[in-house]
Protein backbone atom coordinates (compact mmCIF):
# COMPACT_ATOMS: atom_id res chain seq x y z
CA UNK A 1 0.00 0.00 0.00
CA UNK A 2 1.94 3.58 -1.16
CA UNK A 3 0.78 6.40 0.81
CA UNK A 4 1.36 10.25 0.18
CA UNK A 5 0.93 13.59 1.77
CA UNK A 6 0.54 16.54 -0.03
CA UNK A 7 1.58 19.36 1.92
CA UNK A 8 0.92 22.51 1.97
CA UNK A 9 -0.96 25.97 2.91
CA UNK A 10 -3.69 25.65 0.27
CA UNK A 11 -4.73 29.02 1.49
CA UNK A 12 -7.16 29.15 -0.54
CA UNK A 13 -7.16 25.94 -2.47
CA UNK A 14 -6.93 26.30 -5.82
CA UNK A 15 -7.90 24.73 -9.32
CA UNK A 16 -3.66 23.36 -9.90
CA UNK A 17 -4.07 22.14 -6.38
CA UNK A 18 -7.04 19.71 -7.13
CA UNK A 19 -4.87 18.90 -10.73
CA UNK A 20 -2.12 18.05 -8.42
CA UNK A 21 -4.31 15.76 -6.37
CA UNK A 22 -6.29 14.03 -9.41
CA UNK A 23 -2.53 12.75 -10.67
CA UNK A 24 -1.40 12.00 -7.45
CA UNK A 25 -4.36 10.05 -6.65
CA UNK A 26 -4.27 7.75 -9.59
CA UNK A 27 -0.53 7.33 -8.88
CA UNK A 28 -0.69 6.20 -4.76
CA UNK A 29 -3.10 4.16 -3.41
CA UNK A 30 -3.66 6.45 -0.94
CA UNK A 31 -3.12 10.24 -0.68
CA UNK A 32 -3.45 12.84 2.54
CA UNK A 33 -3.62 16.18 2.02
CA UNK A 34 -2.06 18.18 5.14
CA UNK A 35 -2.80 21.52 5.58
CA UNK A 36 0.08 23.31 7.53
CA UNK A 37 -1.07 25.27 10.37
CA UNK A 38 1.84 27.38 10.88
CA UNK A 39 1.77 30.35 13.80
CA UNK A 40 4.50 32.33 11.49
CA UNK A 41 1.63 33.67 8.61
CA UNK A 42 -1.29 34.76 9.44
CA UNK A 43 -3.75 33.30 6.46
CA UNK A 44 -6.72 34.58 4.87
CA UNK A 45 -8.54 31.09 5.72
CA UNK A 46 -8.48 29.55 8.92
CA UNK A 47 -7.50 26.07 9.56
CA UNK A 48 -10.73 25.31 9.51
CA UNK A 49 -12.16 27.33 6.91
CA UNK A 50 -9.71 25.41 5.14
CA UNK A 51 -10.53 21.82 5.87
CA UNK A 52 -14.13 22.57 5.13
CA UNK A 53 -12.92 23.59 1.60
CA UNK A 54 -11.59 20.13 1.52
CA UNK A 55 -14.41 18.16 2.80
CA UNK A 56 -16.97 20.06 0.47
CA UNK A 57 -15.29 19.73 -2.64
CA UNK A 58 -12.16 16.86 -2.32
CA UNK A 59 -13.64 14.52 -0.13
CA UNK A 60 -16.79 14.34 -2.77
CA UNK A 61 -14.54 13.92 -5.56
CA UNK A 62 -12.02 11.17 -4.69
CA UNK A 63 -12.38 8.47 -2.76
CA UNK A 64 -8.71 7.30 -2.40
CA UNK A 65 -7.86 11.19 -0.82
CA UNK A 66 -7.89 12.07 3.16
CA UNK A 67 -7.34 15.62 4.41
CA UNK A 68 -5.72 16.80 7.60
CA UNK A 69 -3.73 19.36 9.39
CA UNK A 70 -0.41 18.96 10.72
CA UNK A 71 2.08 20.95 12.47
CA UNK A 72 6.20 20.40 13.56
CA UNK A 73 8.23 18.78 10.89
CA UNK A 74 6.81 17.51 7.68
CA UNK A 75 9.10 14.21 8.01
CA UNK A 76 7.70 13.54 11.00
CA UNK A 77 4.20 13.67 9.98
CA UNK A 78 4.68 11.53 6.84
CA UNK A 79 6.54 9.23 9.21
CA UNK A 80 4.08 9.10 12.37
CA UNK A 81 1.52 8.69 8.81
CA UNK A 82 3.50 5.94 7.46
CA UNK A 83 4.02 7.31 4.24
CA UNK A 84 6.41 6.87 1.86
CA UNK A 85 6.54 9.92 -0.63
CA UNK A 86 5.52 13.70 -0.49
CA UNK A 87 3.97 15.38 -3.29
CA UNK A 88 4.96 18.78 -4.51
CA UNK A 89 3.23 20.49 -7.64
CA UNK A 90 6.11 22.33 -9.31
CA UNK A 91 4.84 25.13 -11.61
CA UNK A 92 7.51 27.23 -13.32
CA UNK A 93 11.29 27.02 -13.23
CA UNK A 94 11.71 29.44 -10.36
CA UNK A 95 9.81 27.23 -8.11
CA UNK A 96 12.74 24.99 -8.40
CA UNK A 97 15.54 26.24 -6.56
CA UNK A 98 12.79 26.72 -3.35
CA UNK A 99 11.04 23.00 -4.20
CA UNK A 100 15.03 21.55 -4.30
CA UNK A 101 16.28 22.89 -0.78
CA UNK A 102 13.13 21.71 0.80
CA UNK A 103 13.21 18.30 -0.59
CA UNK A 104 16.97 17.46 0.05
CA UNK A 105 16.58 19.19 3.49
CA UNK A 106 14.01 16.87 3.78
CA UNK A 107 15.79 13.96 2.71
CA UNK A 108 18.62 14.85 5.18
CA UNK A 109 16.10 14.57 7.88
CA UNK A 110 14.38 11.07 6.89
CA UNK A 111 16.15 9.51 3.84
CA UNK A 112 12.97 6.88 3.77
CA UNK A 113 11.12 9.55 2.68
CA UNK A 114 10.69 10.38 -1.04
CA UNK A 115 9.97 13.60 -2.78
CA UNK A 116 7.87 13.41 -5.49
CA UNK A 117 7.24 16.29 -8.38
CA UNK A 118 4.15 16.54 -10.02
CA UNK A 119 4.19 19.07 -13.13
CA UNK A 120 0.23 20.87 -13.43
CA UNK A 121 -1.52 21.39 -16.96
CA UNK A 122 0.03 23.96 -18.15
CA UNK A 123 -3.03 26.10 -17.57
CA UNK A 124 -2.16 26.07 -14.14
CA UNK A 125 1.72 26.77 -14.27
CA UNK A 126 1.07 30.36 -13.20
CA UNK A 127 -1.21 30.00 -10.77
CA UNK A 128 -0.80 30.20 -6.74
CA UNK A 129 -2.66 30.97 -3.45
CA UNK A 130 -0.92 34.59 -3.42
CA UNK A 131 -1.91 35.75 -6.89
CA UNK A 132 -5.64 34.78 -6.31
CA UNK A 133 -5.69 36.32 -3.22
CA UNK A 134 -4.04 39.18 -4.57
CA UNK A 135 -6.17 39.62 -7.78
CA UNK A 136 -9.27 38.83 -5.55
CA UNK A 137 -8.59 41.42 -2.90
CA UNK A 138 -7.94 43.91 -5.68
CA UNK A 139 -11.18 43.13 -7.12
CA UNK A 140 -10.07 41.01 -9.91
CA UNK A 141 -11.96 37.48 -11.07
CA UNK A 142 -10.66 34.75 -10.09
CA UNK A 143 -13.30 32.90 -12.17
CA UNK A 144 -11.44 29.38 -13.36
CA UNK A 145 -8.62 29.29 -11.04
CA UNK A 146 -10.28 28.28 -7.97
CA UNK A 147 -13.61 25.80 -7.32
CA UNK A 148 -16.76 27.83 -7.19
CA UNK A 149 -17.23 27.51 -3.51
CA UNK A 150 -13.86 29.00 -3.00
CA UNK A 151 -14.46 32.25 -5.09
CA UNK A 152 -17.40 32.43 -3.48
CA UNK A 153 -16.03 32.30 0.10
CA UNK A 154 -13.49 34.49 -1.04
CA UNK A 155 -15.71 37.03 -2.35
CA UNK A 156 -17.60 36.78 1.34
CA UNK A 157 -14.37 37.34 3.02
CA UNK A 158 -13.51 40.34 1.13
CA UNK A 159 -17.09 41.83 1.45
CA UNK A 160 -17.82 42.28 -2.56
O1 LIG B 1 1.98 25.63 0.17
P1 LIG B 1 3.33 25.98 0.73
O2 LIG B 1 3.21 27.17 1.67
O3 LIG B 1 4.35 26.19 -0.36
O4 LIG B 1 3.83 24.72 1.60
C1 LIG B 1 5.06 24.75 2.29
C2 LIG B 1 5.21 23.51 3.21
C3 LIG B 1 3.99 23.34 4.10
C4 LIG B 1 5.37 22.26 2.37
C5 LIG B 1 6.50 23.73 4.06
O5 LIG B 1 6.47 25.00 4.63
C6 LIG B 1 6.67 22.69 5.16
O6 LIG B 1 6.92 21.54 4.90
N1 LIG B 1 6.51 23.12 6.44
C7 LIG B 1 6.59 22.24 7.59
C8 LIG B 1 7.84 22.53 8.44
C9 LIG B 1 9.04 21.77 7.90
O7 LIG B 1 9.06 20.57 7.82
N2 LIG B 1 10.06 22.54 7.53
C10 LIG B 1 11.27 22.03 6.94
C11 LIG B 1 11.11 21.90 5.43
S1 LIG B 1 12.64 21.56 4.67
Amino acid sequence: MTRAIYPGSFDPLTNGHIDIIERSARLFDELVVAILTNPQKVPLFSVDERLEIMRRIVQPRFKNVRFDAFHGLLVDYARDSQAQAIVRGIRAIADYEFEFEMALMNRRLNPDIETVFMMPAESYSYLSSRLVKEVAQLGGSVKGLVPELVEELLLKKLKR
